[in-house]
């Protein structure tokens, strides 16, 4: 089928089969297309058709709610062609990227590894069947047979070209894929992956400062991001303050890989664990004494630490919508960091 994007920059064609979501088939052709998250909840990824039909994947996504559905909005994520469409998306879309390895597309996959890391998290390891070229911060949609539609995670591991991928899932009782993921022994299943995707990226062209603001497996991302910056040496001319939030001392892991970041980093990364619901029993974790131990939300512990310090930094967020709209909060209208230098991943 052909899908016309009417932008407000302009006009912007591409074909989509009957099975392939809008926006996916748009960003594997390089369009800029509007989105955050990807999977039906944020609402960015707006269109209203107003030419053709579509089939639409999930009538009850939250991502709906701000839409007018009975004008013809929909979720270009959630949304199929039956037949060639024409979309209104109120946007100012780029000029398309030209066609490279780092464009999004489906690859199969299989779970290698699945290894408990706290009460409530789990890492997995997948291999593809193609490798994959992806920038520290990006996420992938995984999908698997059984469980209606994709979920977003966040890659844990960095290399430029990997065949391999390490994610870690936060339980979420009763929630489909989590459930899948922490139930019976998942190695060897097949998924389907689509991606890489995302802007919250670390550029290591922009020569700036680092602080990541993390709340629960929202530090997946920050450790691509990390062994990014040591491949290269960014911690040599530059700063980093991880701040990473879990309920008590218990409930923190990925902590020795941390340890061993701030040790190769020679004095200039700093990580705070912010302990949200009990007191820090003392200034510095009992096992791993190079990492600070705070008590308090962890963006509350991130504004204390971080006054008067926000000048050329560039700041990643990741983890519960809640923590990451205080976050934005404090660091854009607050302490006025400019919003090209705060990027985050709501995990919706
Ligand atoms: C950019 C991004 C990165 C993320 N990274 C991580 C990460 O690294 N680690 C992590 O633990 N979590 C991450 N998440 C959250 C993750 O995607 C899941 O929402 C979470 O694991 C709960 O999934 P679930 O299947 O257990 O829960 P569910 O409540 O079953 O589903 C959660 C999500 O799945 C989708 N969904 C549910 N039902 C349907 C349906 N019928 N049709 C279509 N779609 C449906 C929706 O997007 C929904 O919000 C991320 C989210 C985003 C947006
Ligand atoms: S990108 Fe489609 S709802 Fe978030």
């Amino acid at each position: 089928m052909k899908i016309t994007i009417q932008a407000n920059s302009g006009e912007f064609r591409f074909d989509c089969a009957a099975s392939e979501r809008i926006l996916y088939a748009g960003l594997g052709q390089g369009l800029r297309l509007p989105y955050e998250c990807a999977t039906g909840t944020c609402g960015t990824c707006r269109g209203r058709v107003v030419q053709g039909s579509t089939l639409l994947e999930w009538h009850a996504a939250p991502g709906y709610a701000k839409l007018k559905r009975e004008k013809g909005d929909v979720l270009m994520c959630q949304a199929r062609p039956t037949s060639d469409c024409i979309l209104r998306v109120p946007a100012n879309l780029p000029p398309p990227e030209p066609a490279s390895a780092t464009l999004p597309r489906h690859r199969q996959a299989r779970i290698t590894h699945r290894h408990r890391l706290a009460r409530d998290v789990i890492e997995i390891d997948i291999a593809l069947s193609h490798p994959i070229t992806f920038d520290a911060g990006q996420f992938v949609v995984l999908e698997v047979g059984g469980v209606r539609g994709g979920r977003a995670y966040s890659m844990v591991n960095y290399s430029p070209r990997s065949e391999r991928l390490r994610f870690i899932v936060k339980q979420k009782p009763g929630g489909g894929l989590s459930d899948w993921l922490f139930g019976s022994d998942v190695t060897g299943a097949d998924l389907e992956l689509f991606g890489p995707l995302g802007g919250a990226t670390f550029r290591p062209a922009e020569r700036r400062n680092i602080v990541c603001i993390a709340g629960g497996s929202g530090i997946a991302g920050m450790l691509a991001i990390l062994e990014h910056a040591r491949r290269e040496n960014y911690f040599q001319g530059h700063a980093g303050h991880v701040f990473f939030g879990v309920r008590g001392l218990a409930d923190g892991f990925y902590l020795a890989e941390l340890a061993d970041h701030i040790a190769a980093a020679s004095g200039r990364l700093r990580v705070t664990l912010a302990l949200s619901h009990e007191p820090a029993p003392s200034h510095v974790h009992p096992q791993f004494s190079s990492i600070s131990l705070a008590t308090g939300m962890v963006t509350d512990v991130m504004s204390r630490e971080m006054a008067g310090r926000y000048d050329g930094t560039v700041s990643f967020i990741a983890g519960p919508p809640p923590m990451v709209d205080e976050a934005l909060r404090l660091l854009i209208r607050v302490a006025r960091q400019p919003a090209a230098f705060v990027r985050y991943d709501k995990y919706t």
